[in-house]
């Protein structure tokens, strides 16, 4: 863990106190609560606060994979601190909780609140911050972090293990200097309704009931939205930097498969042509599951030592997935039962992985199990769970952490060992998944999924996981139809991991003949981008610029363009007449300049799609399609392909053609494209793709520009612009000008 780091880091911080005035927010006469005062400067942009006892809590920033990048963080621009002095209060009520009171303004919107499936939008809402499986509203989700965003230009993150009960903007206080004023809803015949009555008349803040005594505060500011997320991410210790391997294509093959059915598979992919980095073997490879063992079937695998050789002297890597809860048939149970909860999951005990002891235990059989023979990383599934699923909030530990902040933070504990104690101490990077996280997680190279399979709430999660640091794979596992299953690969092909998991399913990519070559395409296309694709996580690494990202962190795009319904009143179901605001949540930004746009449900083969303002460029001709305006796109335009655009001036380096491995793009020659008419670059990232040298700066940055746009007269240049790295990919064989 870096505790220590983080403490030392802590007690170097700067002292200063910033109170500027940006924007006079009117507060509430603050009644019993106190203003926060005692806010310290951490680096340009970013303030923390202490409130209450915090000597019993955990903080999250506790668990981040690295301690906050200070020099990149001061070289953000210069924003001042979002509000006036004493605007955000709190209080320390009987019962020992904190509430914390901040102040929004009348038009301000909130996004954010973590992956959240049903909306970026959290304005006037009521959540529930709880690690659980995915819920339809109300907040609890895989990773509830307690972070978010406003359209005035600032984040707030509350930097607590606890389960938090947030009302954004939902609540009057009698106080408050700006309740809406009343309306008399019922007025008599000779009178005119003052103005619409309001089913909730919106509050004036942000109200958060903190389920401890203390709490953390960290508030980031920005010039955009973008520089407040970057914000965020450097203060978790910047993003996580993938293996190249890992941005390949992932195929989880079903839960019961052996060796030789693995073979089977492997050699169809190659008979088909279909690339493939990663087979995630579900729960089948242990003796037991679950609870599990994490010792090797050998029914199933014999040699486990000799099969990962086998598929990694052919470029493939092994994933194995496992949940945390240990079987009384694992030779680890007697030694873990006394570092364990009180309580077992699915029938096994859980670690209390907050111990040395603990972790040492599970590591030291994991290296030697897995990791020592080339295991590349794991799925660790069901760290998610509520009530049903994982311990009761009363469970106790060993280390006397409450079964409430363990299951807040259980799935960042996970990744942090896992990270910490195998892949990094042997300088090997790992490319994973877990089902939870939570706040300052971005340094993880650990992606969410979920049992859901909504594709609509698919899409949003890839524009709400952009927002908390958080990595996300809209996964395809099977489809009701060849059309959907097209639709399905392709948004997976455009997100953090190109995943197809057929763990029960037994699906293929070509499973669906209609629909073979379009998926084989896409994915060929996934393989051809990998270096742009990389490039964007190096970006996420040392700035903290999310590689996928929502809309709203796009320049010149329109956040007001939802759909809004008007409500009816009717006694039976509508009885307070109250409307509805669908927000667009389907389109999304892919690297630095590829705008993304999958058709999906009911828009499988023609859609909307909303472009920001500025020129923007069809991917695959290089046609301009618009500025600003909403176009329509649809399926057979564009030959089954998915809809991509990208913005003028880009400058994209693919491979020149596909390769099924992704150790394969490693000295490609490269096809550079330039679209549009405007002047580019694009500063291509090149490391050695698998350890972790590149925190000792072996790495480089070549930057790939087009200056001069004269006609004929375009002309690509490169030059390394800094860094002391080798070169990755190879040489430029081929300019595209797509935009004639
Ligand atoms: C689920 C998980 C699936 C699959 C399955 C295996 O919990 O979400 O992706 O791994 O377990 O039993």
């Amino acid at each position: 863990m870096n505790h220590n780091q983080l403490f030392d880091w802590r007690r170097r911080s700067i002292l200063a106190v910033f109170f500027v005035l940006v924007r006079c927010v009117s507060a509430a006469d603050l009644g019993d609560l106190t203003p926060v005062s005692d806010w310290n400067a951490v680096a340009k942009g970013v303030w923390r606060a202490e409130i209450g006892n915090l000597s019993h809590e955990i903080r999250y920033s506790d668990l981040a994979a690295a301690p906050p990048k200070i020099e990149a963080l001061n070289e953000l621009s210069d924003a001042a601190f979002p509000f006036s002095k004493d605007a955000v209060s709190y209080l320390v009520g009987r019962d020992h909780k904190v509430l914390v009171r901040i102040p929004t303004a009348e038009d301000e919107t909130l996004y954010g609140f973590g992956l959240q499936l049903d909306g970026i939008k959290k304005s006037r809402k009521v959540m529930t911050l709880n690690v659980d499986h995915w819920s339809k509203g109300g907040g609890r989700t895989h990773a509830p972090v307690p972070f978010y965003i406003s359209s005035k230009g600032y984040g707030v993150f509350f930097n607590t293990a606890r389960f938090l009960k947030i009302y954004n903007q939902v609540g009057n206080r009698k106080d408050s200097l700006r309740n809406p004023a009343e309306v008399d809803r019922n007025p008599p015949p000779d009178e005119k309704q003052a103005g619409p009555w309001l089913a909730q008349p919106p509050g004036d803040s942000v109200e958060a009931q903190v389920n401890g005594e203390g709490m953390e505060l960290v508030v980031f500011s920005g010039q955009s939205l973008l520089e407040v997320v970057q914000r965020y991410n450097l203060f978790s210790g910047g993003g996580a930097l993938p293996p190249l391997w890992g941005l390949g294509f992932w195929h989880r093959v079903h839960a019961k498969f052996n060796a030789d059915q693995v073979r089977e598979e492997l050699a169809e992919f190659e008979q088909r042509d279909f690339p493939i980095d990663v087979v995630g073997l579900e729960p089948g490879w242990m003796t037991k599951s679950y609870p599990c063992t994490f010792e090797w079937q050998k029914k199933r695998f014999p040699d486990p030592a000799g099969f990962a050789k086998e598929l990694l002297d052919d470029g493939v890597r092994l994933n194995l997935w496992e949940n945390p809860f240990i079987s009384k048939h694992s030779r680890l149970y007697e030694s873990m039962y006394p570092l364990s909860g009180s309580h077992l999951v699915w029938l096994g005990l859980v670690p209390d992985y907050t111990m040395p002891e603990a972790r040492k235990l599970l590591t030291d059989q994991h290296h030697k199990d897995h990791i020592g023979i080339g295991i590349s990383g794991y799925k660790i599934d069901e760290v998610d769970g509520y009530d049903f699923w994982l311990w009761p909030d009363h469970a106790t530990f060993p280390s006397g952490i409450s079964g409430e902040a363990m299951r807040q933070s259980y799935g960042l504990l996970m990744q942090n060992m896992l990270y910490t104690d195998l892949f990094k101490q042997r300088n090997v990077r790992t490319y994973s998944l877990v089902r939870a996280a939570n706040g300052a997680a971005s340094g993880y190279p650990f992606v969410i999924y979920s049992d859901a399979y909504s594709h609509k709430e698919y899409l949003t999660g890839i524009s709400t996981s952009s927002l908390c640091g958080i990595l996300w794979t809209p996964e395809a596992r099977s489809a009701r139809s060849d059309r959907e299953w097209l639709n399905r690969m392709q948004t997976v092909c455009f997100s953090a991991m190109a995943q197809l998991n057929a763990w029960s399913s037994g699906k293929k990519p070509w499973s669906y003949d209609g629909v073979t070559d379009a998926v084989r395409e896409v994915i060929q296309l996934r393989m051809r981008l990998l270096p742009y694709l990389y490039s964007a996580f190096a970006e996420y690494q040392q700035q903290g610029v999310p590689p996928i990202r929502a809309m709203i962190l796009e320049d010149g795009f329109s956040a007001e363009q939802d759909e809004i319904i008007e409500g009816t009143l009717d006694s039976e179901t509508n009885p307070y007449a109250m409307g509805k605001r669908i927000e667009k949540t389907d389109q999304y930004m892919f690297g630095r300049s590829i705008l993304v746009a999958p058709f999906y449900e009911a828009q499988a083969i023609e859609r909307e799609v909303q472009l920001p303002a500025g020129n923007w460029y069809d991917f695959y001709t290089g046609q301009w399609v618009g500025n600003g305006e909403t176009i329509t796109v649809t399926a057979a335009g564009l030959g089954d392909r998915i809809p991509l655009f990208v913005k003028d001036g880009a400058v994209i380096p693919m491979l020149s053609r596909s390769v099924n491995q992704a150790d394969k793009a490693i000295g490609h020659p490269l096809e550079v494209r330039w679209y549009g008419k405007r002047a580019g670059f694009f500063d291509l990232y090149e490391d050695d793709g698998q350890s972790f040298d590149y925190e000792r700066q072996v790495f480089r940055w070549r930057r790939l520009s087009v200056e001069s746009v004269k006609a004929q007269a375009v002309r690509l240049e490169e030059s390394i612009v800094s860094g002391t790295g080798q070169a990755m990919f190879g040489p430029v064989g081929r300019f595209s000008v797509m935009t004639e």
